[in-house]
This record gives structure tokens, sequence and C-alpha cells, in this order.
């Protein structure tokens, strides 16, 4: 993606978010009443959490460290486990904490993008059957009311929860997540359905309370294509991903022909290049494949391909949904610099692409504010805009932090760009 269109550089539109994303699990540490906490605590999961960032303390220097490199936004979960650690007792010291969060976000002009359920629940949730349980859908529906009748005034931008399709797949599928069912689609299935339907009753849910609120769902879309294009299978596998993996949600997040959606929230990381293998489930999916027509590709340390033209085609395919979109996850995991800021670079010129096009694109929040608990891979995975010291939880701004913070400062996207280096 060479800039040859932004020879002058290029302007973003006034008002543009630009911060980090993050959540609870993942940056506060001591998250005891989730069913992750005790997943770890059971030794079913390879790493702890403990004090992961240490951000339950830290969030002010946090939010300053945002603030001072250029972000006016910032993603963050609100954990449900901690404000109702027992079914139906509100944790008032809990409520009050993230009252002072959300303060401090506004103190320092940061928009906070709020996520209700990013992956944990609390773990009495959990051992009454998770989202498949028949109540699943009340209990959480409590839930955003809480968090609604006690925020609502100080919330503009809303995700109600995280990526159904990951969840459901590492969940029910590989299950190196708790619950650790493995090879459940039927099951994924349906957590995923009740992920879209828990969304749809939290979207009319907040409607009801907030003037003015924009809700959505966050969506893992990878940009999805066939191994050789010219070959009809290929072409259907990846037809046959995209419609599983993305575009089902979307259909169940409608009512009555309208997508309860006010923006399109995207997480992009990667994109898979899919070959038809008529045989069990990749039947419906297709397998990855790489081939020497595709050429080098650049893999992070999580195996995800970097390749921000992905971003560009997703953003282009949102658009067609009539709604604006919000990038809310985009990052790499590695500990090469370098490499860091060419993926930055590389999928800042594909946002201004997409904006130069006509897409009304809204923001840009990058997974993440500084390295943290990356799930069942602990701390292996380095995301960060900063580095985290793990001994001493010193955060230090990586160089990608720097070119972040002149684009966002600036508004403006400098010529000078380069490409994602060769392999
Ligand atoms: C996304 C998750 C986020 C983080 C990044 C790397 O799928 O939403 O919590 O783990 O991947």
């Amino acid at each position: 993606m060479a800039g040859q269109e932004f020879a002058e550089g290029f302007r973003f539109p006034p008002g543009f978010l630009w911060g980090a994303a993050t959540a609870a699990h993942q940056v506060e540490g001591d998250n005891r009443a989730s069913d992750w906490w005790a997943a770890e605590e059971s030794g079913r999961l390879p790493h702890r959490s403990g004090r992961a960032c240490d951000h339950l303390r830290r969030y002010e220097a946090d939010f300053d460290l945002a603030r001072a490199f250029g972000h006016n936004a910032h993603r963050l979960s609100l954990e449900w486990s901690r404000l109702e650690p027992e079914p139906g007792l509100r944790d008032e010291a809990a409520f009050g904490h993230y009252e002072r969060v959300l303060e401090a976000l506004r103190a320092r002009g940061l928009e906070p993008v709020v996520t209700l359920h990013h992956f944990t629940a609390p773990r009495w949730f959990a051992e009454r059957g998770g989202w498949l349980a028949a109540d699943a859908l009340d209990r959480f529906a409590a839930h955003c009311d809480a968090v609604v009748e006690r925020f609502g005034s100080q919330i503009r931008w809303w995700i109600t929860v995280n990526e159904p399709t990951v969840l459901a797949k590492h969940g029910w599928v590989t299950g190196d997540w708790p619950p650790f069912v493995r090879g459940r689609w039927d099951l994924a299935f349906r957590v995923i359905h009740r992920l879209c339907a828990a969304h749809r009753r939290a979207y009319r849910r907040i409607h009801a309370r907030v003037p003015g609120a924009l809700v959505s769902f966050a969506h893992s879309i990878p940009w999805i294509e066939p191994c050789d294009p010219s070959r009809t299978f290929d072409r259907l596998a990846a037809r046959l991903r995209t419609a599983f993996l993305v575009d089902w949600c979307f259909g169940r997040v409608r009512e009555a022909g309208r997508l309860l959606l006010d923006y399109v929230a995207v997480n992009y990381y990667t994109r898979s290049i899919v070959r038809w293998r008529p045989r069990g489930r990749a039947l419906l999916f297709g397998v990855d494949c790489h081939e020497p027509h595709h050429g080098p590709r650049l893999f992070d340390d999580l195996d995800q391909e970097l390749w921000p033209e992905g971003l560009l085609q997703v953003l282009r395919r949102c658009a067609r949904l009539g709604l604006p979109v919000l990038v809310t996850e985009n990052g790499i995991a590695t500990t090469d610099d370098g490499l860091r800021l060419a993926h930055l670079r590389g999928h800042l010129e594909a946002l201004a692409r997409a904006l130069a096009e006509g897409v009304e694109l809204r923001g840009y929040l990058h997974w993440s504010l500084m390295d943290n608990f990356e799930w069942a891979k602990g701390t292996t995975a380095r995301f960060g805009l900063a580095a985290t010291d793990l001994a001493t939880l010193e955060r230090r701004p990586r160089p990608a932090m720097r070119l972040l913070a002149e684009v966002a400062r600036t508004g403006r996207l400098a010529p000078t760009g380069s490409e994602v280096p060769s392999a």
C-alpha cells in the first residue's frame, strides 16, 4: 500500500477518534470473581493474569500517558464480575471505581468507548452454564440495566459484547479458553446466536435510557480471500467462511429488517487465504493455505498475517451496511519495533484511503495501549504501543506510539510512508 495518492500527505477529518483499546481482565489485575480467574487458578490455563498491568491502581497514569501521546478516545471494558460478584449483588466499591475511571477519562479529554462484555464473565454466571444457560440473556440484561442506570449519562459510545465468533471458537471449538469444550461447532453457533441476542436486548435497553447513545458490538472481521481466485470452489470456500464468520452475526442483529447497530465496530487484524476442501467442517470453512503464487507473507508472533490492504477491503465492505464505522481494535503481536511501525503506517494508510473513498470512518483505536495479558498466551504476545516491563510494570512508549501521536495531534499522515518491509 504505497501512499502514491497521498504525495501531499493525508488530512483526517476533525473530531476523528484516536486512541487505544483495552479489556479489563487483560490490564486491571486481580480479577478474582471472574470465570477466567477461576480457570487460571484451576490450572486449566497455561498462564495466570495475576496483577496483569495493575491498571486497576494505575489507570490515572495510564490515561496521562494516552493523553500525552495525543489520544482523544479510549476503549475499556467494565468488568461484570467486579460489578456483580454474586448474582444480584451490586458491588458499590466497584461501581465507585468505574465512576472514577470514567471521570479520569473525561478530565483528560479522552472519549470513553465502553464494552459491557469482553470475554470474561462472573464466575457464578459461568458455573450456571454461561451463555448457554436458560437465563443467560436475562442476567446480562440486568447487568446492562445496572450499568446504564449508573453510567448512562457519561457514555456515548457503547460496545455490548466483544467478538462473538472469537469467544465461541476458543470456548467451544478449539477449547483453549473457558469452558474448554472442543469440536462443538453446534454449541459455538448457539453461543454466537446468544451473544447476538444479548446485543439486541442491550441495544434496546441502552437506547431506552440514553439519548444519543451510539451502540454496536465489536466484530472480529478478517479479510477472507480465495487461494486461487480462478477456481470456483476456492471462491465458494471464501464466500462460505465470510458468510459464517462475518455476515451471520450481522444477520442476527437485525430486527424487522433493520440493523440494531448505530455504527459498525470493526476489530481487524489479518487476512485468511482459503482453499476448498470438501470434507468435514472444511466443507463450510475451507482450509487456510499458503502457496508460492501468494509471494512472501509476513506474520506476527501469533501467526497472524500483516495485511494492511485487508483493512481497506474490510472497511469498504462494512460501509456497504450504510452505517459509520469505528475501528475498535487493530494491532500486532511483536517485539520488533520496525515491524510494529510498518504495521501501523500501513494501517493508517488504509484508513486514509477508505476516508478518501468516502467511507464514513469515525476513528481508530489501536490494540493496545500497553503490553498486557493476552488470554491463553499470557504475557508472551506483545501488542502494546508502550512496552510493559514485566518486573516493574513500568510503561515505555515504543516508536509506533510516537507515530500515532504525531498523526493524532496534527490530524495529518505525512507522505514519508514506508510499506511493510518484505519478508
Ligand atoms: C482480540 C481481542 C482482544 C485481544 C486481541 C489481540 O481478539 O478482542 O482482547 O486479545 O485480540
